[in-house]
C-alpha cells in the first residue's frame, strides 16, 4: 500500500535508498541539512521539506539515514526534529549506523510520544543501496518489524529481524568491526608484499581469491581510486562506537584498538572524506614505497 514517507539524510546512502522508496510508488518528502543534495530526488517527484519536523508532518513513516548519534538526535529530537512533527502512531525507522544505547534512548523518546520505532541499519554499501539489495538488520518488536517490512523491502533484498531494540545496532557494529579490520589488514598486506618485492597486481589477484571484500576493494586501491564508497570518517566513527560499546560489555578488542589508531593517523593526514581504504596511504608514507600504480 502506498504510504507517505519522510526520508531524512540524503547522503551517499540515503540518496540511493530514497530513490528506491520513490520507485516503489510511495509519496516521498525529503529533508537534508545541505539542501542542494535533494535536487535530484526533487526532479524525480519528491517534495523537499525545510526541516525534519516539516517532513514528518502527516507522514506514515519517517526514515532516517544520517551520519552518527549526534546527527540522529538533531534530526529526530531537536526543536525542529521529526518527533515534534510526527502524528501519533507514525513509524520512525532509523537506518543509520549508531550504537545500541542510542537506539534504545531514541526508541524510548519516540515511544513516550506515542510513536512506533524500529532500528534498521544496513550493510552492502553503495552498490546495494543503488540496486535496492541491502541487507537490513532490524531491532524492535516483532509486530513493528512485520508492519515495517514491506517498506524496508523497497530498499533491501534480505530484511531480517535480529532481536529487540539495540540488537540491530550491535549487529551492524559487529559487521563493521570486521570490515574495518579487513581494510586495515589489506593495507598492511599490500605494503608488506610490495616491500618484499612482490608484483602488486598478482598480490591483489591472489588476495581477492581469499576474501570478497578484498576482491571489491583492492583493485580500486591499486588504481589509486579512493572516492568514498564508505568514508573513512564514518568507518572511524563505527570503530569508536564498537570500542565504547565493548567497554560497557567488558569485552577487550585488541585488534580493533590498533585499527582505530591507524584510522586516526589517516584522519590526521586529512583523508577523512576519502574511502576507508585510504588508510594505506599512512603505511606507504612510513615505508616510503607507494603500492598504488600511477594513473596513466
Ligand atoms: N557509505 C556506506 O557504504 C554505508 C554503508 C552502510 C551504512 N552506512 C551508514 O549510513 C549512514 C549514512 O552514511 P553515508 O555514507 O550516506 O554518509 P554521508 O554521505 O556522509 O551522509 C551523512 C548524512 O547525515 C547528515 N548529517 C550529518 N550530520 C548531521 C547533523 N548534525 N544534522 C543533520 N544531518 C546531519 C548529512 O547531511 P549533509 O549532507 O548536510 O552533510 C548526510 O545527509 C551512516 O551512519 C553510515 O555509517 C554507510
Amino acid at each position: 500500500m502506498a504510504q507517505t514517507v519522510a526520508f531524512i539524510g540524503i547522503g551517499i546512502m540515503g540518496r540511493r535508498m530514497a530513490k528506491n522508496v520513490l520507485k516503489a510508488g510511495h509519496s516521498l518528502r525529503v529533508y537534508n541539512r545541505t539542501v542542494a543534495k535533494t535536487e535530484e530526488l526533487c526532479g524525480l517527484g519528491a517534495t523537499v521539506a525545510a526541516s525534519p519536523r516539516q517532513a514528518a508532518q502527516g507522514a506514515d513513516a519517517v526514515i532516517t539515514m544520517v551520519a552518527d548519534p549526534p546527527a540522529l538526535a538533531a534530526v529526530l529530537d531537536g526543536p525542529e526534529g521529526a518527533f515534534v512533527g510526527c502524528r501519533r502512531g507514525a513509524f520512525v525507522i532509523d537506518m543509520s549506523t549508531v550504537d545500541p544505547e542510542t537506539s534504545r534512548a531514541m526508541a524510548a523518546r519516540a515511544q513516550a510520544r506515542g510513536l512506533r520505532y524500529l532500528e534498521a541499519p544496513v550493510t552492502g554499501g553503495v552498490g546495494a543501496a543503488e540496486q535496492g539489495s541491502l541487507l537490513i538488520m532490524a531491532g524492535g518488536t516483532m509486530e513493528d518489524f512485520q508492519a515495517a517490512k514491506p517498506l524496508l523491502e523497497t530498499m533491501g533484498k534480505k530484511v531480517l529481524r535480529v532481536g529487540q531494540m539495540g540488537s540491530g545496532a550491535a549487529m551492524k557494529l559487529t559487521t563493521n568491526m570486521v570490515a574495518s579490520s579487513i581494510s586495515a589488514a589489506m593495507a598492511e598486506a599490500l605494503v608488506f608484499a610490495a616491500k618484499a618485492g612482490l608484483e602488486p597486481s598478482l598480490v591483489v589477484e591472489i588476495l581477492a581469491d581469499r576474501s570478497p571484500l578484498i576482491a571489491r576493494w583492492a583493485p580500486r586501491v591499486l588504481a589509486g581510486e579512493f572516492s568514498p564508497f564508505f568514508p573513512l570518517r564514518l568507518a572511524h566513527k563505527d570503530v569508536h562506537l564498537a570500542l565504547a560499546t565493548a567497554r560497557g560489555l567488558g569485552v577487550p578488542l585488541f585488534a580493533l584498538a590498533a585499527v582505530a589508531q591507524l584510522q586516526t593517523a589517516a584522519l590526521a593526514k586529512g583523508l577523512g572524506d576519502l574511502d576507508q581504504t585510504a588508510t594505506i596511504q599512512v603505511l606507504e608514507e612510513i615505508v616510503g614505497l607507494p603500492v598504488r600504480q600511477p594513473k596513466p
